[in-house]
């Protein structure tokens, strides 16, 4: 079938919504009618070049739909399912999978060819070329082929311009702070940077019985907002919030800190540190661009105050057993998804959500494919 799809040609530049050829699911694949897709940081990262990548590359990771049509031997949904795309692939057999860590499933490692996970081919065609897809799933598209094992089904009565948001931003920022960051209820809690990943970390650490959250973002309405969702406190930047997390904790500094700004950049680290408490972890979340970087850290307070420094994918969290439970919390009114949707935009003004993402404007633009 024919199908419309943001499509990236060249680093730098911008997105391509054309007609794509999407060819039938083979053995394993579903092709699904996706309904909304969220902006995340990473599909900006893409375009910048800090996440490589094969090209050109259909583009989106964070979505929703419903199952249209199913391959050979697909168990997992039938058509007319409602679905929420995890991320990460999980086969479910793999070591990591087996032992309860499917964020870190063995074929993650195929993700950089953004082909078909069965069999490293594509089902998506434009000029002649074939395109990878962004985390296998390419969401930016009215129609995707994709793994059966990267679909979780989830309940019809949830919308889906809200779902789409826990197969990334929702799942990251929460399982940041309930599976990776060790919090324990009474902790105090640091979020640098309260887009869309950070304000589920935000949400997790009330939920999860946090006392103080500190909110830092260097722009005024996410701070605003950051309140709404369960921040004690905000700062401006890292160096504001040195002063005041160390007055409000009478300088015991944060048991967890979570690292969602939109960037990780190594010279971050050094001032991320110093908020941090003894036995205290931080939870890097935010991509660096891919490579070593230049770090400048005091190895000596690391330490002497028994400091952690973790990274986090997909919230290390399991997206079968997460997302349905996520959704779960929304459908009772115990996570806020409703505010998070800041702007919606058609699949053909996708540059301008991403404009709005860059200069601040938006905490999750979502696209609605079928608009
Ligand atoms: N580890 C994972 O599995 C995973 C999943 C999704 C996204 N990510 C990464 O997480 C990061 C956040 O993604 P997002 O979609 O929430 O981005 P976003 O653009 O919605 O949010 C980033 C926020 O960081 C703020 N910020 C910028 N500079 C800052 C600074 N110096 N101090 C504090 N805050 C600052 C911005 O104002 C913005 O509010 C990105 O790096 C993205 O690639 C990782
Ligand atoms: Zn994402
Ligand atoms: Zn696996």
């Amino acid at each position: 079938m024919r199908t419309e799809a943001a499509v990236l040609w060249e680093r730098g530049k911008e997105w391509s919504v054309e007609m794509i050829e999407l060819a039938d699911p083979l053995q394993g694949e579903v092709r699904v009618r996706i309904e909304a897709t969220g902006l995340c940081h990473s599909d900006a990262a893409l375009t910048i070049g800090t996440l490589p990548s094969a090209l050109p590359i259909v583009g989106g990771h964070e979505g929703a739909g419903v199952v249209e049509e199913i391959g050979p031997g697909v168990t997992r949904v039938r058509p007319g399912d409602h679905v929420v795309f995890s991320s990460v692939p999980s086969c479910g057999i793999c070591p990591s999978c087996a032992s309860g860590h499917q964020n870190q499933c063995d074929r993650l490692g195929i993700m950089g060819s953004g082909r078909q996970l069965a069999d490293q081919t594509a089902r998506h065609t434009a000029r002649g070329h074939d395109l990878a897809l962004m985390c296998l799933l390419g969401t930016f598209a009215r129609h995707s082929v994709i793994s059966e094992a990267q679909c979780v089904r989830v309940d019809q009565g949830i919308p889906l311009d809200r779902a789409c948001l826990v197969s990334c931003a929702v799942i990251t920022g929460w399982g940041a702070v309930v599976h990776a960051s060790g919090i324990r209820p009474g902790d105090d809690v640091i979020v640098v940077g309260v887009g869309g990943v950070g304000m589920n970390a935000v949400q997790a650490a009330r939920f999860a019985g946090a006392r103080r959250i500190f909110a830092v973002d260097p722009v005024a309405a996410k701070r605003e907002l950051a309140l709404k969702c369960g921040a004690t406190h905000v700062a401006d930047g890292l160096d504001s919030a040195h002063g005041l997390v160390k007055a409000e904790t009478g300088g015991r500094m944060a048991a967890r800190v979570v690292v969602t700004m939109d960037v990780a950049r190594g010279d971050a680290l050094q001032p991320i540190l110093r908020l941090t408490g003894k036995l205290g972890r931080i939870v890097l979340c935010s991509l660096a661009a891919a490579g070593p970087q230049p770090l400048t850290l005091n190895l000596f307070d690391l330490t002497m105050r028994e400091k952690q420094i973790v990274g986090s994918l997909s919230g290390s969290a399991n997206p079968n057993e997460e997302i349905p439970r996520l959704l779960g919390l929304y459908q009772d009114g115990y996570l806020d998804l409703d505010t998070q949707v800041s702007q919606t935009y058609r699949l053909e003004d996708i540059n301008a959500g991403f404009r709005d993402l860059k200069g601040g404007r938006n905490l999750r633009g979502v696209v609605l494919c079928q608009s």
